[in-house]
C-alpha cells in the first residue's frame, strides 16, 4: 500500500486510541476538560504514539492493551507541552494545528491548568495500565520511568527551561544541541523505548533504539525551526517566523538553510542505516523517518 494510505491509517487508528482516553464533558469542573479535549482533538501528527506502536511491533509486541495507554499518555504529555509552549509568557503563539491555542479560546489560566490537567492524566492514563488483564508490572513500571525522566527536568522541561533562558543569547552548537536533544528528541526516545520495552524487547536494543530515536528526534527538530523560516501559517498550521519573534537562537540561524537541510537528511539517514541493523521487519518505520526528511508540516 502507498505509504501516505498507510500513515493515514496509522494516525485514524492512533487517533481512536487516544481519544478513547480523553475525559467526558460533564461536572462542576467541565472547562478543563472541554480544553483538554479541544487541544488533544486538534488536528496534530500523532507522530509520537505511531512512534510507539511501530517499534512495539518491530520487537514482535502482540498484546497491545497496555500499548495503547502508553500512547494516549504521551500524546498527552506532548500535548501538554504545546499548550504551555504556547503560553504569552513562552513563545507567544495564537495558532496551534491550524486553529487558535488553547489559551486564546478558553484564557490563560485555563490554557495552563489544560496543560497540567494532561500532565496528570498522562500518567492516571498509563498508571490505569496496572490493572490491564495480564498486564506485566515489570514492564509498565519501566515504561513509566521513562516516560517520567524523558518528559521531565532531565527531558521536555529541562529543554525548555534552557530554551526561554537562552532567548535573545548568542549559543553555541554544543548548547543547541543540548536544548534540540531535551526539548523535542527526549519525547521521541520516549515514544520509540516505550515501544520497544513494552514489547519485551533487551535492555541492550532498548539503549540502540533510544540512539537511533534520538537522532531522528534532533533532525526533528532542525526541520521544525527550517520551516518556521521557509514554510506558511497555512501550511504550517501554525505561526511561521515565532523564533525570530522571539530572538531564538535555532541550528538554521546557527548553519543556514542549506547546512540546516543536509543534516537533516543525514542525521535521519543515519538512524535509519542503525535500524537496518536489526534483522526485524521495520518498513513502515523506515519509511516514516525518511519521510520527515521533506515534512511540510
Ligand atoms: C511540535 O511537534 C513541537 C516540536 C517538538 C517541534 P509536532 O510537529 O509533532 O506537532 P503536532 O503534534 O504534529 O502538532
Ligand atoms: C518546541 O519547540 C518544543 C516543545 C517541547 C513544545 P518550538 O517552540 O520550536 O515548537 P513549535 O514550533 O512551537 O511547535
Ligand atoms: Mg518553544
Ligand atoms: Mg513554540
Ligand atoms: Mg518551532
Amino acid at each position: 500500500m502507498e505509504f501516505k494510505v498507510e500513515l493515514k491509517r496509522r494516525q485514524t487508528d492512533a487517533e481512536k486510541i487516544i481519544y478513547s482516553f480523553l475525559p467526558a464533558e460533564e461536572g462542576l469542573q467541565k472547562t478543563i476538560f472541554s480544553a483538554m479535549n479541544y487541544s488533544v482533538k486538534a488536528p496534530g501528527k500523532r507522530l509520537r504514539p505511531i512512534l510507539m506502536r511501530e517499534t512495539f511491533l518491530m520487537f514482535g509486541g502482540q498484546d497491545e492493551v497496555v500499548l495503547h495507554h502508553f500512547m494516549a499518555a504521551l500524546e498527552f504529555i506532548h500535548t501538554y507541552s504545546l499548550v504551555h509552549d504556547d503560553l504569552p509568557a513562552m513563545d507567544n503563539d495564537d495558532y496551534r494545528r491550524g486553529r487558535e491555542t488553547t489559551h486564546k479560546v478558553y484564557g490563560e489560566a485555563m490554557g495552563i491548568l489544560a496543560g497540567d490537567a494532561l500532565l496528570h492524566h498522562a500518567f492516571d492514563t498509563a498508571a490505569a495500565s496496572f490493572a490491564v488483564p495480564g498486564a506485566n508490572p515489570a514492564l509498565i513500571g519501566r515504561a513509566l520511568k521513562i516516560l517520567t525522566e524523558k518528559s521531565g527536568i532531565n527531558g521536555m522541561v529541562g529543554g525548555q527551561v534552557v530554551d526561554v533562558e537562552m532567548e535573545g543569547k548568542p549559543l553555541n552548537a554544543q548548547q543547541l544541541d543540548f536544548i534540540y536533544r531535551l526539548k523535542t528528541a527526549a519525547l521521541l526516545e520516549c515514544a520509540m523505548m516505550i515501544g520497544a520495552v513494552l514489547a519485551g524487547a533487551e535492555n541492550e536494543d532498548v539503549l540502540k533504539i533510544e540512539g537511533i530515536a534520538g537522532k531522528v528526534g534532533i533532525a526533528f527538530q532542525i526541520q521544525d525551526d527550517i520551516l518556521d523560516q521557509i514554510s506558511t501559517t497555512e501550511e504550517l498550521g501554525k505561526p511561521v517566523g515565532s523564533d525570530e519573534k522571539n530572538h531564538k537562537m535555532t541550528y538554521v540561524v546557527l548553519n543556514g538553510l542549506p547546512q540546516s537541510e543536509e543534516a537533516v537528511k543525514q542525521m535521519s539517514e543515519e538512524a535509519v542505516a542503525d535500524l537496518d541493523s536489526f534483522a526485524n521487519e521495520h518498513g513502515f518505520l523506515k519509511e516514516l523517518i525518511l519521510s520527515l526528511i521533506h515534512r511540510r508540516k
